[in-house]
């Protein structure tokens, strides 16, 4: 059975912190997976995470199964969070589960939309995050790309992608990144959202937006506008979420999907696709992620602590952006790096090719992904003269 199966490549993101973990060499740097770490290295346990844990272990009285939606609780923080005051949360026509990462909420968005439209096509941004296109074809369904961003100028591609929508079929879906575009940083302006959004509703295709950076980007009320946009102008959206990022929750596993429909009664039928959609994937999402993000949405304090910590991290990451732009110059680099300030959340492109990339790997330990991606978010004071020094060199 097993004989006929050939080796295949390792993960484009995952695979590189094997290869850094078994680096000997002192100064290697890890700007692969989008994790984020502070001036000393380490991704910290949040403060308020810690003490919401502490608070599950002296509150929590069974381990008894939930259902296939998870916590309630989370289901309803995590939507507020997302959406706010947001008039489909009162006219409830929207049905929201918990789910294992924003990975687990968009393999259900897939299924789901299967279900609605067996070989739907679903379009994502070119370029996109490198597991999209894999999550969704394991869904079943068939994956088209827009243009997104602009090579050549370090900018987006707002026209080309406009265009390309334009002749979207209706009932077909389309992801867009609600904030921190993975991989380039480059984010849709208010002006530009209000754009998608009356063309989604006027072609009638079926927004799904990937929401993994909320908070990261400007802040967790702007880096939701455009989502919100969309959910003012379409009937039906699907939003797939991830609290691994701005809580820290990287390996709790925690996300939520949510789905948007044209009633309460659409809702529900909704909801009774979604339900059967997660047991035959994983019966139930784990349960100890969703209660730390509810303890702490459900307390003023820890909510406050949450956003000083956030607004940190984000404050960081930005830093670090100037800083290698910096360096970048002190170092005599002659081209211009300065879009990297102009960019949002933990990912910039840095437009080098294929052989610079894999200079900076095998001659400075400096992994970073194919595409030239790198995680501004792993950059710290004690690393960026290095990697703005090997930059220089392999240039
Ligand atoms: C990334 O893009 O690096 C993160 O979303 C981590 C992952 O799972 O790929």
């Amino acid at each position: 059975m097993f004989s006929e199966l050939r080796q295949r490549p390792a993960d484009p993101i995952l695979g590189l912190s094997v290869k850094f973990k078994a680096d000997a060499n002192p100064d290697k740097i890890d700007l692969g997976a989008g994790i984020y770490k502070d001036e000393q290295g380490n991704t910290p346990v949040l403060a308020c995470v810690k003490a919401a844990e502490q608070f599950r272990v002296d509150l929590e009285t069974t381990k008894t199964y939930i259902n296939s939606a998870g916590s309630a609780l989370f289901n309803e923080k995590i939507t507020a969070l997302n959406l706010g005051e947001h008039r489909v949360i009162d006219e409830n026509r929207i049905r929201t589960i918990s789910t294992p990462g924003g990975t687990g909420a968009l393999r259900i968005a897939g299924e789901f939309i299967k279900a609605c439209k067996p070989g739907a096509t679903i379009w994502v941004s070119n370029p996109t995050w490198a597991n999209h296109d894999g999550v969704f074809t394991a869904a079943g369904l068939t994956v088209k790309s827009y243009p997104y961003y602009d090579y050549e100028n370090k900018c987006l591609n707002f026209d080309g992608m406009l265009e390309a929508l334009k002749q979207v079929p209706a009932d077909d879906a389309v992801l867009i990144h609600a904030c921190c575009h993975n991989p380039s940083g480059m984010d849709l302006n208010h002006a530009q959202w209000q754009q998608i959004a009356e063309l989604a509703k006027e072609k009638g295709f079926l927004p799904v937006v990937d929401m993994a950076y909320q908070g990261f980007g400007e802040g967790l009320e702007e880096d939701a506008r455009g989502l919100r946009l969309l959910a003012d102008a379409v009937d039906e959206l699907i939003i797939c979420s991830s609290c691994s990022k701005n809580f820290g929750l990287y390996r709790e596993r925690i996300g939520a999907c949510s789905v948007i429909g044209k009633s309460a009664a659409a809702a529900d039928i909704i909801s009774s696709v979604l339900m059967p959609t997660v047991r035959v994937n994983y019966s139930m999402p784990p349960a100890h992620g969703a209660a730390i993000v509810e303890t702490i949405l459900s307390s003023d304090e820890l909510t406050a602590q949450w956003h000083v910590e956030l607004q940190e991290m984000r404050d960081r990451i930005g830093g670090m952006r100037q800083l290698l732009v910096n360096k970048l110059v002190a170092h005599g680099v002659s081209r211009d790096f300065s879009f990297i300030t102009r960019q949002n959340g933990m990912f910039s492109f840095l437009g080098i090719d294929k052989d610079q990339v894999k200079r900076l790997q095998d001659e400075f330990s400096i992994y970073i992904v194919g595409s030239s991606r790198i995680s501004l978010a792993a950059v710290a004071p004690d690393n960026v003269d290095y990697l703005a020094g090997s930059i220089a060199k392999v240039l």
